[in-house]
């Protein structure tokens, strides 16, 4: 088999971990396994190496929406994870919310518009989050916190239009969502503001699974996770992150986004939730493999 890692995109540095630690699984597991670090000849190496089956652990642009997706259906070469089009629709961030509405799954506002006009005057009333519509791993997220402040200066690599979405105060809740199973809610705590530092820096964030958050929380984040991975067409292992205010209990319950490359190291989310459920690193990654089609 072939693992996927590594890649062109801003998660490159999580996709090699993310890759690493599966591959070591499954070889564990008694897989031959060769890794591809996913580059512009990877048509080429994917002939040369003629897999069985290609383990997808890329992240972000051309691994998770859609673009490797359609060369491994090209090629007839069975893959993990989402397949074309569900990958495509959870990598743009504004898609995948009106898939959620029309699916009856609760969104906080948002809007889509151009970069300068993001910088020159609020887009909508403080707090806010100014993000681009298109990236994982919170690559490029600001938070406004309050008008005094001025709108954010956005940096060289934001993309011409970002998404303002309205900032959700409260708690960081997270579902995956493996075959047809909701596995568990985690909630995760971190001092600060869950960026690209807190996720992967040591100690930078801690994990509380199952989350110690009331019972309709929970059974809410289990079902409302299962419904956006249903309605977005996703196959295999996907993660939903949502945003609850708890001071306004179920109404304060939103949904930010769908994973459809959620991180695969074991100490990531889905992969900790799996465990939580009793299936280890290993089990995961061999329940997968066995799920993979093209
Ligand atoms: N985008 C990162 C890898 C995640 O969602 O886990
Ligand atoms: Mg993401």
């Amino acid at each position: 088999m072939a693992v996927l890692l590594g890649g062109p995109s801003a998660e490159r540095e999580v996709s090699l971990s993310s890759g690493r630690e599966c591959a070591a699984a499954l070889r564990q597991e008694g897989y031959e396994v060769v890794e591809i670090d996913a580059g512009a000849d990877l048509a080429a190496r994917l002939a040369d190496a003629a897999p069985d089956v290609v383990f997808n652990a890329l992240h972000g642009r051309w691994g998770e929406d859609g673009c490797v997706q359609g060369l491994l259906e090209w090629l007839r070469i069975p893959y993990t994870h989402s397949g074309v089009l569900a990958s495509a629709l959870a990598m743009d961030k504004e898609k995948t919310k009106d898939v959620y509405r029309r699916a009856g799954l609760p969104v906080a506002d948002s809007l889509l518009c151009g970069k300068a006009e993001a910088m020159a005057a609020h887009p909508m009333q403080p707090p806010y989050v100014v993000k681009p519509y298109n990236e994982g791993s919170s690559v490029g997220v600001y938070l406004v916190h309050e008008s005094a402040n001025g709108p954010a200066q956005l940096d060289d690599a934001m993309p011409d239009t970002v998404m303002v979405e309205a900032f959700v105060p409260g708690r960081e809740l997270t579902t995956s969502v493996l075959g047809d199973r909701a596995l568990a809610v985690t909630d995760i705590i971190t001092d600060g503001w869950y960026d690209y530092d807190a996720k992967y820096a040591p100690g930078g964030s801690r994990h509380v699974v199952p989350a110690d958050i009331p019972s309709e929380i929970t059974g809410a984040c289990l079902d409302f996770a299962l419904r956006a991975h249903q309605a977005l067409g996703c196959r295999g292992l996907s993660r939903t992150d949502f945003r609850w205010d708890e001071a306004r209990g179920l109404d304060g319950l939103y949904l930010l986004e769908t994973n459809t490359q959620p991180g695969m190291t074991p100490t990531s989310l889905a992969p900790e939730q799996a465990q939580a459920c009793g299936m280890d690193f290993g089990a995961l990654v061999r329940w997968l493999v066995e799920d993979a089609s093209c």
